[in-house]
């Protein structure tokens, strides 16, 4: 099977490797991906899915700390969670890497020494807030204070939390160190720069003019902010003592590392690497072939780096690497009407999840993907979700394929009937069906995936009205009871062909109960299961979540609030 030639690299925003991976980063970023990648996989698309944990930076140290372990044991156990957090959920990825790996460090540390080389990036002294105490510089967020945006106490030294603006340390009003609590002092250090002034013409033709129509308002909208403000030149490097070293040749002081906004997005291309020596494959055409089309999902706190820094460092480096095609971020999902918090441990955690309720991965892609916060914030709450399993995908999905399945083995033995004569209303029935693909398809590639589930789900209560208000059981005429058999057996094939991007766990199930393989989205017909074919044994699609079960989930929140 190979393939078109359109090639596509779709990268998912590397979590990093500081905690498990809740419900808000599962449906703002990485069921996105997913079904949009396994849509592209069902189109023979050449299509690389690409990931990994992004493991430098504050985040970890500070976690470190918390737990009083080292950082890299940190990092060991939080991407071995995350990875497999992923694959429990099916979100299958062509390539999860790791920012700390070997061939991270060397693409990066390349990457760096080149755009030195070509004079790219230059060096400077400048005064930066010092923790006396704990004997170290406060970068990032090592340092807290007051938002000059919002007033928030706790803002940190490169982004208020509250109000989402990026800062500088030197922002912050009142700063103080978040290692010792003191009052920093300022102190005199060098550090490598990027030039980002000098790549604001080239960002604005690219995204002001080139993809005013086609990117998503809320990153266009925060570029756009970002570029009006005019752009400054940036630090690529830290005061750290956990990151990629510069190399030893171009800063001859110790604890300095790369900036981890400047390599992890390295990591993507590293990643792509990583993958394409053990296919044996190009790398290249996945990040120099121009007509390949780079597709980032992302977190919209990382819309900046994605869309202004990235790209310009891309540019600066001047070897024909593609930009993105489109970058993909949405808004924030509030658990209980509450901001997701992984301090506060506010969240649902994807491994907690799959200890309460195991088997049932597709319920919560499918309540994540109904509820994503495409356009504006969104909230997730255990009652909602309680309802929306029982009441659409047990009572109405689940419902009209286990009728179906019911009494294709008792009129039938099983086996698709040969229908009579439709009726005026299953013809409408087969012409209506038969577009579903198509439709669910064109929402897919516009990134309406919201909108594409439910177009999925308004397949399924096609087939249940149908079913209930023929009554095939009341039926005395057995030709009119094949008939109406058939129908509702093609719904179900359908139903299990175009399940896969949303529900990949039910449709392998429906798939193997039909007895049918998947195949390519565009041979998704709406005549999929022909007379005489033999079905398997019939199994319960999906399970009603009872209220205990729910109760526990609020107990659990509860505990968390005292
Ligand atoms: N680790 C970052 C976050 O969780 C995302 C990094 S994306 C990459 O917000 F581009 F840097 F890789
Ligand atoms: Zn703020």
């Amino acid at each position: 099977m190979k393939k078109s030639n359109k090639y596509y690299t779709v990268t998912a925003a590397l979590p990093y490797a500081n905690g498990p991976i809740h419900i808000g980063h599962l449906s703002g970023v990485y069921f996105p991906a997913d079904i949009f990648v396994r849509y592209l996989r069902r189109n023979e698309k050449n299509v690389i899915f690409i990931c990994g944990s992004d493991e430098h930076g504050v985040p970890i140290a500070i976690q470190a700390k918390k737990e009083k372990k080292k950082p890299q044991e940190i990092v060991n156990k939080y991407h071995k969670m995350i990875k497999d957090c992923f694959i429990d959920f099916g979100i299958i990825f062509d390539n999860y890497s790791r920012t700390s790996s070997k061939i991270h460090y060397r693409i990066s540390t390349s990457f760096f020494k080149k755009l030195h080389v070509k004079k790219k990036i230059f060096e400077k002294i400048s005064n930066q807030y010092y923790d006396e105490k704990a004997k170290q510089f406060l970068a990032d967020r090592y340092i807290s204070g007051t938002c000059p945006n919002c007033q928030v106490l706790e803002a940190y030294g490169d982004q208020c939390e509250n109000c989402g603006t990026s800062l500088n340390p030197e922002d912050l009003i009142n700063p103080k160190s978040t290692l010792s609590g003191c009052i920093p002092i300022l102190k005199k250090t060098k550090h490598w720069y990027f030039p980002l002034d000098k790549y604001q013409k080239f960002l604005e033709k690219w995204i002001l003019t080139d993809h005013k129509k086609d990117w998503k308002i809320n990153v266009y909208g925060q570029v756009k902010s970002w570029l009006d403000q005019g752009l400054q030149p940036r630090a690529i490097t830290r005061d750290l003592n956990w990151g990629i070293p510069i190399p030893y040749s171009l800063m001859k002081e110790r604890g300095k590392v790369l900036y981890v906004w400047f390599e992890a997005p390295i990591g993507y291309i590293s990643s792509t690497i990583e993958w394409a020596k053990q296919k044996k494959v190009d790398w290249k055409l996945y990040w120099k072939y121009k007509k390949t089309k780079l597709i980032q999902f992302i977190g919209k706190d990382n819309i900046v780096f994605h869309c202004i820094i990235f790209p310009a460092i891309l540019k600066a480096h001047n070897s024909g690497y593609i930009l993105p095609d489109k970058v993909l971020a949405n808004e924030f999902l509030h658990l209980e009407n509450k901001k997701i918090s992984t301090s506060k441990n506010w969240a649902v955690w994807g491994h907690e999840y799959l200890k309460d309720f195991p088997n049932q991965q597709d319920s919560l892609r499918y309540i994540l993907i109904a509820n994503m916060p495409e356009k504006k914030d969104n909230n997730f709450n255990w009652k909602d979700f309680q309802r929306r399993n029982n009441t659409e995908l047990v009572s109405i999905f689940g419902n009209f394929v286990n009728r179906s399945l019911t009494l294709v083995k008792k009129y039938n033995n099983g086996i698709v009937p040969n229908p009579g004569i439709f009726s005026t209303r299953e013809k409408k029935i087969l012409d209506k069906i038969k577009n579903y693909p198509q439709y669910i398809g064109d929402l897919i590639e516009s990134y309406k995936f919201k909108e594409s589930l439910s177009c999925f789900m308004s397949l399924a209560k096609l087939g249940n009205k149908y079913l209930t208000e023929e009554e095939p059981w009341k039926k005395k005429e057995k030709k009119r009871v094949d008939t109406i058999i058939y129908i509702s057996l093609q719904i179900v094939g359908m139903l299990a062909q175009l399940a896969e991007p949303f529900l990949p766990y039910t449709s392998e199930k429906l798939l193997n109960i039909l007895r049918l393989k998947t195949v390519f989205w565009n041979q998704i017909k709406e005549k999929t299961l022909c007379p005489g074919h033999l079905l398997g044994d019939s199994k319960f699609l999906f399970e009603k979540i009872t209220n205990e079960s729910i109760e526990k989930q609020f107990k659990k929140l509860k505990k968390i609030q005292n």
